[in-house]
């Protein structure tokens, strides 16, 4: 059976969907059976896959409509043990409202997740930002979840919210596990950065993974280019975090 690691965050900006590309990305490369899935409504996994083309104009919104199959949406990548499912048409203007209640009410998503698991895939989710009805859906039907936290000063004020929030996701279900808080963005020999990645790992010990991934040129260029940043630029060094975050998480997620 496969597992579902949510990429989640109460703030928005702080790098969720950039780790779950690059992190789904990089587990694909360990020969890991992986599905990426957007249900933000902003859709931007599509432009960081690059996958542009009137093809991928259907997704996980229309998925849930009812009117297409699970294999309309799980599209194949240029890596064999990669597939992505994008947020859909929601992203070219639907209504969000409509959205948020088809996310909140229909079963669909529960048996994608569930299809997905029988088939064996570790599912990485992106999702948007904040612990609204979409996210709490995710959470209530995922076994991991991973937060990441952006390396700026605002983040001081932030962690204990973030610690709540947190609590209260996992409180609800037994069955998820906490894996840890991301420090993104980081940049070392900035002091403030260093100093925001010092307190938050002081105030939550345990709960911090020691890679941080540090702010790139690569990685903003990776957006840019529509190629995630761990394929584009293998040895740069947040590349090389998300890598070594997949070797971390890999023998939990199997
Ligand atoms: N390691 C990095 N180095 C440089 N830029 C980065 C890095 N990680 C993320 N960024 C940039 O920071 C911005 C926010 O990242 P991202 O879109 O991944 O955040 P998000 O949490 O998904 O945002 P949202 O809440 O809007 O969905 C993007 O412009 C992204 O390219
Ligand atoms: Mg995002």
């Amino acid at each position: 059976m496969g597992q579902v690691l949510a990429i989640v965050s109460q703030k928005g900006g702080v790098g969720k969907t950039t780790t779950a590309i690059n992190l789904a990305v990089a587990m694909a490369r360990r020969g890991v059976k992986t599905l990426l899935v957007d249900v933000d409504p902003q859709g931007s996994v599509r432009y960081g896959m690059g996958m542009l083309s009137q093809h991928y104009r259907l997704g996980v919104s229309d998925f849930l409509q009812g009117d297409i199959e699970m294999q309309d949406i799980v599209r194949p990548t240029t890596l064999p043990w990669l597939r992505v499912a994008l947020a859909g048409t929601i992203a070219d203007g639907g209504t969000h409202e409509d959205y948020h209640r088809t996310f909140a009410t229909s079963p669909r998503f529960d048996e994608l997740l569930a299809r997905a698991r029988e088939r064996g895939y570790v599912v990485v989710i992106d999702t948007p930002p904040g612990l609204g009805p979409i996210v709490q859906r995710v959470l209530a039907n995922s076994d991991h979840v991973l937060v990441p936290l952006q390396c700026e000063p605002a983040a001081v004020q932030t962690t204990a919210q973030i610690l709540r929030g947190i609590r209260g996701v996992v409180m609800q279900n037994q069955q998820l596990t906490f894996d840890g808080i991301l420090l993104t963005m980081y940049e070392p020999g900035n002091a403030v950065s260093e100093r925001v990645a010092a307190h938050v790992r002081s105030q939550l010990p345990q709960l911090v993974f020691d890679i941080a991934v540090p702010r790139t040129v690569a990685a903003v260029d990776a957006v840019a280019a529509g190629q995630p940043v761990v394929l584009r630029a293998p040895n740069d060094a947040a590349s090389r975090a998300y890598a070594m975050l997949a070797d971390q998480l890999v023998p939990r997620l199997q």
